[in-house]
């Protein structure tokens, strides 16, 4: 279970590296490089072979997968900010540029290569991505200040 107080805990993805992935056409994992293992927290061997969405993050809304999915399957390039969970249930946000890869003309997997965003962006696309998903899932995210005392009762709850 995805402990709440956990999913607020960000890793910064360094501005020097790209996380990489490519995936075959149902968005199964085939290759995944180190700084994706190591963002995410999973090791590169437990990502191949797993979906995509094995890292979705419940904020993120609908429709951003649906425009990717569209958009690479009629061979465009698909841009977006997205956050994503870790294994931990934690978080992380990075530019996406998801795109067919071809061999001989023909489309032979999809890939995405991620960079790091800036904060002011970060806190951006969480409140759009929070107005979409009230729009489309009736769903809202809501932040909450507790005592420290009522945090240990809570935390005491989930063990
Ligand atoms: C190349 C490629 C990379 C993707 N990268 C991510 C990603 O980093 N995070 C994510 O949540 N979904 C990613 N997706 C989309 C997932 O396949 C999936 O559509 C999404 O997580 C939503 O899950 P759902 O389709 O089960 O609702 C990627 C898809 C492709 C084709």
């Amino acid at each position: 279970m995805i402990r709440t107080f956990d999913m607020f805990i960000e890793t910064e993805v360094p501005e020097n590296e790209e996380i990489i992935s490519l995936t075959d056409f149902s968005g199964i994992i085939t290759y995944a490089n180190d700084t994706f293992a190591e963002i995410s927290g999973y090791s590169t061997d437990e990502l191949i072979g797993k979906p995509h969405n094995i890292i979705r993050h419940p904020d993120m809304p609908k429709s951003a997968f649906e425009e990717l999915w569209n958009s690479v399957k009629n061979g465009k390039e698909w841009q977006g900010f997205v956050k994503n969970l870790r294994n931990d249930g934690g978080y992380y946000w990075v530019f996406a540029r998801v795109s067919a890869v071809y061999k001989n003309g023909k489309t032979v997997a999809y890939k995405s290569v991620r960079e790091s965003i800036s904060r002011e962006r970060k806190i951006e696309m969480q409140n759009i991505y929070d107005t979409l998903r009230n729009k489309e899932e009736n769903q809202s995210r809501i932040v909450v200040y507790v005592d420290n005392s009522k945090l240990d009762e809570i935390k005491k709850l989930e063990e």
